[in-house]
């Protein structure tokens, strides 16, 4: 078997799982004893409710972010469009946002955000098992998560792409725990970065002053399940209303078949609703993460820190304000980088924790939303 642990189904349908290590304490054991007792001492005893479970839990060892080096501030787009710093300012809290230039791209942003969550992490490229990139804007169609695996030398890891524009990061960082809670993994590097800086309208003022390009990461390692930090989540899509946030694919439907079959396939730039998707995330996110807070067995006094998907600082503000949240119980950095979709949580994460905003034990409430529509949320003990 390949996976580093074994589902061992109990008669009370509970799943446990055993890791990797304790299968290797058994395997020597496995001389001295018949292997059906072997077996008999991994399978947990019928009663759920009384049973010592195995199953590991997540927590995060290590943060990263990779922000590209060109700043475009609100005064360089009104070059561009007919806006203005002060509007851009009041009606989203952008002051400025990176986009990339030269050499760098998805894959050179995710890599380096991802070598500094492993550095602080304490663990090595070759110790991964599994890396989630959430992107919606990969440098390849098939994805990029096996050009960072590639660059960061993560060789046995298995690496892939999760799709789920803003909201991809508080997925990934679910998927990603549940991964090492139910599939053995030990240590799972969850990516989140955008670069839709190629695909924005640079004449919509509408879409352009919202934008930014970068990444963020974090290396899950797996502990004992008391000491997960997951504590809650709560995820939904709505594909009824895909048409409030699109960037489609251009060409003909049959390719092949059709004249000019050898033109490169291409994408639309981002066609954004930008009220209707306002009212959709003012909305969901207090409905997500009250969800969440009630699977965590938590109320919104709980919350150290909101770290939310940064798309406007009003979206922001009014989340904090249904939750009874002062300012210093908010991360906000839209001012900075705008928004950098699957790339804002991990980013945001990232800087607070490198400012000490965030510490050891916090309870984190995350939350992501955006195209699909989809949106996302998760109670994090820190
Ligand atoms: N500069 C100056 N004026 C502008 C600009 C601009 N950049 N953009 C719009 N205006 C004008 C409009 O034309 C309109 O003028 P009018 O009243 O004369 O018609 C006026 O300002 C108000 O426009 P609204 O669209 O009502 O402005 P609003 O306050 O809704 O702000 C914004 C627009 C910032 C886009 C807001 O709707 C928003 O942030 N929406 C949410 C977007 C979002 O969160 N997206 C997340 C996506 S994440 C993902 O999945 C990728």
């Amino acid at each position: 078997m390949s996976a580093a642990a074994r589902a061992v189904v109990v008669p009370s349908r509970a799943v446990v799982v055993v890791d990797r290590h304790r299968r290797h304490r058994h395997h020597h054991r496995r001389h001295h004893h018949h292997r059906s007792s072997a077996r008999a001492s991994r399978v947990v005893a019928a009663n759920a409710a009384s049973a010592s479970f195995d199953v590991a839990g997540a927590r995060i060892a290590g943060v990263g972010k990779a922000i590209p080096e060109k700043a475009l501030t609100n005064d360089d787009l009104s070059e561009l469009v007919d806006t203005n710093d002060e509007w851009i300012a009041a009606r989203t809290g952008i002051r400025e946002r990176r986009v990339i230039t030269g050499d760098e791209t998805l894959t050179t942003l995710g890599a380096k955000a991802a070598m500094q969550a492993l550095e602080r992490a304490n663990v090595k490229a070759e110790d991964v098992d599994l890396i989630i990139l959430a992107t919606s804007s990969p440098d390849d169609i098939f994805g990029s998560a096996c050009t960072i695996q590639a660059a960061l030398g993560a060789k046995k890891a298995l690496a892939f792409d999760l799709t789920a524009a803003c909201s991809g990061f508080v997925i990934g960082l679910v998927n990603g725990t549940q991964f090492i809670r139910s599939g053995g993994y030990k240590n799972v590097l969850v990516i989140g970065g955008d670069v839709l800086s190629r695909y924005v309208d640079w004449r919509d003022r509408g879409t352009c002053i919202l934008f930014g390009d970068g990444a963020g990461a974090c290396v899950l390692t797996a502990t004992t399940a008391d000491a997960c930090s997951l504590k809650g989540f709560d995820m939904h899509s709505d594909g009824t209303q895909n048409h409030h946030l699109i960037a489609q694919y251009v060409g003909d439907k049959g390719k092949p078949m059709s004249e000019g079959a050898s033109k490169n396939g291409s994408f639309c730039n981002i066609s954004m609703s930008g009220q209707d998707v306002f009212k959709f995330a003012v909305r969901t996110v207090p409905m997500t993460v009250n969800k969440s807070l009630k699977a965590a067995n938590m109320a919104a006094e709980d919350i150290d820190k909101l770290v939310l998907h940064q798309a406007n600082q009003r979206i922001i503000d009014s989340a904090a304000q249904r939750f009874g949240l002062s300012e210093d119980k908010v991360v906000s950095n839209i001012a900075k980088y705008g928004n950098t979709s699957a790339g804002s949580v991990p980013i945001a994460l990232c800087e607070a924790v490198e400012t000490g905003a965030v510490k050891e034990g916090d309870v984190l409430a995350f939350a992501g939303f955006g195209a699909g529509l989809t949106w996302a949320s998760a109670i994090w003990k820190f």
